[in-house]
């Protein structure tokens, strides 16, 4: 998705700029841009593709030290050379960089054009610039101000003035922008990502904030011009973080990453003594906690999965009911929000559109909303104020593996916790913190399987359609196999409850659609054999990922074996070797895995 970079400094801005946006690009994104400001005037650049590409159109002596820079995935108009960004006004006075949605563009543009005023893309961001023209002050937050009281939609912005080069100006509604600061020179960007290798130091801009940033300083205000009070934030990733290493694909270091990952996400929160976790984030005492009678999480994508096993947990371990539901239909559904209900918000980058939106529906109607975050200080995870972070380190990968797992680890974490202030016995909650303790050691011997996984890939990988199935909570790691699988390998995939087999997709078995059965050996074990022989009945093709016990009754494709854990927590290590043959089919197709098509890391708008 849109990505924002800026510099004002002594330094040259360009070479700064394009470093930016390459920590950008894993956002997923199809043309990039930079503007710099010299001697009264602007030097834009920009291409449709790659940042090589814009690397390639570079001139070399590109001097300057204020510029703005953007990697833009399209909505409104088609990745070109012309809709990509930065957009200047017809005199080049102004170039913005933009992210979201200005829902009134269509209109803007009409009066725009009325007065005489040429388009040069289909882009909605462009009326930004032609109306800065329109409203030429001393001060560009002022002019700024002025424009944006005309818009309504969703912005990320970074605004540069030629004959004010001292400052670059930016405001947010809806999508992030920060201010890393430095020594003598200030960055800005929409995901700390791009500037983490020049600060560790960030201010975060809420919605309806706007900034001053000069090389020796900031000065925040509302859109009204009043000043605000930001006190900045201490980044934890460090440079390396955001590095390869020695893998192929991010992908692949980051599911390589989760035994640490998940040790991160444990660390200082279990509490042996008392057979229970404990969680400083939550912030809510014993009796409030007593008080929820149920639980509704909410999240998108993997987050929405994570959430559903998330879900079961609570059920399972703590009694109460619990379900969860995207919070792109949430939001929208006019919900009911009850006072003794917790809302849970479900986000790796803290940042996702739609889930922010939903977490704030449930505040403006005074529910209660707890964040399980991996982002720290991010949209969510600001906008909930309390919950559990993952420290997962930084997911690079557009596909998420270790918050996914991280994430139901949190939500281990938290069921353990409520479920010890209610029925969960002593003796459960000890041996649910040593299985939780053996989780990362488990994890790692489930990776050692990995070229076992790769060959078993090479065959699936010949397949064009292929269903998950799995019981209980087993069925949102079906969801979750078959989400990694279509998205890196673009192979269909769907998935159901085993139960649900026979109610129609059955229909659709067949010598060429291959069935991968989760099946834990669970209570549920025996029925999952049934299901297997439906399968077998119509010749279709099946994998089965199981645990070490009895050979099974009759003959199936391959079988993938992963250790026993607590049954409440078998299912987190069922999901690993499905996201080793995701990779590995993804790779014997050739995809580009770490950014598939049409894709984005985190989805900013609506
Ligand atoms: C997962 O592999 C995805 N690429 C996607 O579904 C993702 O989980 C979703 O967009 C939510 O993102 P978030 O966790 O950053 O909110």
């Amino acid at each position: 998705m849109c990505g924002i970079v800026g510099y004002i400094g002594k330094r040259d801005a360009a070479p700064i700029l394009m470093e930016g946006l390459h920590r950008l690009e894993y956002r997923g994104y199809d043309s990039a841009g930079l503007a710099v400001a010299r001697n009264d005037k602007l030097q834009v650049i920009k291409t449709k593709g790659k940042v090589r590409d814009l690397e390639r159109i570079l001139p070399e002596r590109i001097k300057g030290t204020t510029g703005i820079a953007h990697t833009r995935w399209a909505t409104h108009g088609e990745p070109s050379d012309a809709n990509a960004h930065p957009h200047t006004d017809a005199t080049g006075r102004f170039a913005i960089v933009h992210n979201g949605i200005i829902e009134n563009a269509g209109s803007l543009r009409a009066k725009l054009q009325a007065s005489g005023v040429v388009f040069r893309s289909e882009t909605d961001s462009e009326v930004i610039a032609h109306l800065l023209a329109t409203f030429p002050t001393d001060k560009l937050e002022d002019s700024l101000r002025a424009v944006l009281k005309l818009v309504t939609g969703t912005y990320g912005i970074a605004v540069l003035d030629a004959q004010r080069p001292d400052s670059i100006v930016i405001a947010r509604n809806g999508s992030p922008v920060v201010i890393g600061i430095g020594d003598h020179e200030m960055f800005v960007a929409s995901d700390p990502a791009a500037l983490v290798r020049h600060t560790q130091s960030v201010v975060h801009l809420d919605d309806g904030e706007l900034a001053v940033v000069r090389a020796d300083g900031y000065a925040t205000s509302t859109l009204d011009g009043g000043a605000t009070a930001k006190t900045p934030l201490t980044i934890t990733w460090s440079d390396e973080a955001f590095d390869k290493g020695e893998f192929a694909h991010y992908m692949r270091k980051e599911i390589a990453e989760q035994p640490e990952a998940i040790r991160r996400t444990l660390s200082g929160r279990l509490e042996p003594r008392f057979q229970t976790t404990h969680i400083g984030g939550l912030e809510m005492a014993a009796r409030e906690l007593l008080e929820v009678k149920r639980i509704k999480i909410l999240g998108c994508g993997s987050a929405f999965i994570a959430g559903s096993l998330g879900a079961h947990l609570i059920e399972q371990l703590a009694r109460v009911p619990a379900n969860a539901e995207p919070a792109s239909e949430f939001r929208y559904r006019n919900p009911v929000i009850e006072q003794d209900t917790l809302y849970i918000a479900v986000s790796q980058s803290g940042e996702t559109f739609d889930t922010l939106a939903a977490v704030q529906e449930v505040k403006r109607k005074g529910g209660r909303v707890l964040g399980i975050v991996n982002v720290v200080g991010s949209s969510i995870a600001r906008e909930c104020a309390r919950g559990i972070y993952l420290h997962a380190g930084p997911e690079i990968a557009v596909v998420s593996t270790k918050t996914f797992t991280c994430t139901v680890v949190a939500f281990a974490l938290l069921a353990i916790h409520l479920g010890r202030l209610k029925d969960l016995s002593t003796a459960q909650g000890a041996r649910l913190l040593t299985a939780l303790q053996a989780l990362p050691d488990q994890v790692a011997t489930i990776l050692n399987q990995e070229a076992r996984i790769a060959t078993l890939a090479r065959t699936f990988a010949r397949y064009e359609n292929a269903y998950f199935v799995g019981r209980a909570a087993c069925y949102p790691i079906a969801m979750e196999g078959a989400l990694k699988l279509k998205e890196i390998s673009y192979l269909h995939a769907e998935a159901y409850p085993a139960s649900e087999l026979k109610h129609g997709p059955l229909a659709l078995i067949s010598p060429q659609t291959p069935t991968v059965v989760i099946m834990p050996r669970d209570d549920l074990y025996a029925k999952n054999l049934s299901t297997i022989e439906e399968i077998r009945a119509r010749s279709g093709p099946t994998f089965v990922i199981t645990q070490p016990g009895d050979p099974l009754p009759m003959n199936v494709d391959a079988t993938i074996e992963v250790p026993k854990s607590e049954p409440a927590l078998d299912p987190l290590l069922v999901s690993i070797p499905l996201q080793l043959l995701a990779y590995h089919v993804a790779l014997a197709r050739d995809r580009n895995i770490d950014q598939p098509r049409n894709l984005a890391k985190s989805v900013t708008v609506e």
